[in-house]
C-alpha cells in the first residue's frame, strides 16, 4: 500500500498505539502530523524515528479537549503540509473507578477529551480534508465486554461509536469514509497503569491468543482501514482484539 502524497492526523501520537500508527503511515509513504498533549519529548522522538527512514512528520502540540486547539491542530498540519487526507482520532484516557467513586471532575474530563476531542476533529475535517479522505475513530472492545470500573470510560467510547455510525451519512458527499476500530488489550500505559501483574494476566487469558495486544496489532489493522481496497466501508465499528469478545 502507498500513501505518498498524502497527510495524516494522528491525534496521541506521542506514546501507545498512536505512536505505532503514525510510524506505520509514515512508512507507507503519509506525511504526519504526530500530535501529543504533554510529552514533547516523545513525540519529537516520534518524528526523529519518522525522519531516520526517511519520512517526513511534524509534533503539533494541542489538547484535543479544546475546540480552539484542535483548530489549531489542523491549521498547522494545513500550513505545514497543505493537506489532510487521513485522521486518526487516537487520543483518549482511560481511569478505572466504581461508580461510587467517580467526580464530575473525572466524568467531564472523559467527556472531553474522548468525545468532544473526537467530535471537534471530525468537524475539522468536514471542513478542510480532501476528498476520498479517511477518518478512523477509536473506540473499545470493553464497550461489548461491559466490565466493572470501565462505566465512564465505556460511555465514551459508545458515545464515539454512535456518531460514527451518524457522520458516515454526512461525509459520505465528501468521498470521505469513517469508521471505528476497538482494540482489545494492548500493552500501553493506558491499559497497564495502575493494573497488577495478576490482573494483566488474567486478561491476557480472555481472548483467543493468550497474549496482550501490540501497538503494531491495532496499527496494521489501521493500515487496512486506510487502503483504496477500504472504500465500501463506512459507519462500522470494527474490533480488533484477538478474539477477546
Ligand atoms: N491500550 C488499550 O488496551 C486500549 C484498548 C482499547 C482502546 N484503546 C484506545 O486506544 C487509544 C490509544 O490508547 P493508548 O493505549 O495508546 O493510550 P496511551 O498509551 O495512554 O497514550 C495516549 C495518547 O493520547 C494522548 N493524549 C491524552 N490526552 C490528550 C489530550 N487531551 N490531547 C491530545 N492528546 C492526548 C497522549 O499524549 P501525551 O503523551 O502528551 O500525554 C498519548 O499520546 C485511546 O483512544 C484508547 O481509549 C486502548
Amino acid at each position: 500500500m502507498s500513501l505518498n502524497g498524502k497527510v495524516a492526523i494522528v491525534t496521541g501520537a506521542s506514546r501507545g498505539i498512536g505512536r505505532q500508527m503514525a510510524i506505520q503511515l509514515a512508512r507507507s509513504g503519509a506525511k504526519v502530523a504526530v500530535n501529543y498533549s504533554s510529552s514533547r519529548g516523545k513525540a519529537d522522538e516520534v518524528v526523529m524515528t519518522i525522519e531516520q527512514f526517511g519520512g517526513q512528520a511534524a509534533a503539533i502540540q494541542a489538547d484535543v479537549s479544546k475546540v480552539s486547539e484542535v483548530e489549531a491542530l489542523f491549521s498547522e498540519t494545513l500550513e505545514r503540509f497543505g493537506r489532510v487526507d487521513i485522521l486518526v482520532n487516537n487520543a483518549g484516557i482511560l481511569e478505572n473507578n466504581a461508580i461510587t467513586d467517580v467526580t464530575e471532575e473525572i466524568f467531564d474530563r472523559h467527556f472531553a477529551i474522548n468525545v468532544k476531542g473526537t467530535y471537534f476533529a471530525c468537524q475539522q475535517a468536514m471542513k478542510h480534508m480532501a476528498k476520498g479522505g479517511t477518518i478512523v475513530n477509536f473506540s473499545t472492545s470493553v464497550s461489548g465486554a461491559m466490565l466493572p470500573t470501565y462505566s465512564v470510560y465505556a460511555a465514551t467510547k459508545g458515545a464515539v461509536e454512535q456518531l460514527t455510525r451518524q457522520l458516515a451519512k454526512e461525509f459520505g458527499p465528501k468521498d470521505i469514509v469513517i469508521n471505528c476500530i476497538a482494540p482489545g488489550q494492548v500493552s500501553t500505559d493506558l491499559f497497564l497503569n495502575g493494573k497488577s501483574p495478576e490482573l494483566v494476566d488474567s486478561f491476557r487469558r480472555m481472548n483467543a491468543f493468550g497474549r496482550l495486544g501490540e501497538p503494531e496489532d491495532i496499527a496494521n489493522a489501521l493500515e487496512l482501514l486506510v487502503s483504496d481496497k477500504a472504500r465500501w466501508i463506512t459507519g462500522q465499528t470494527i474490533r480488533v482484539n484477538g478474539g477477546f469478545i
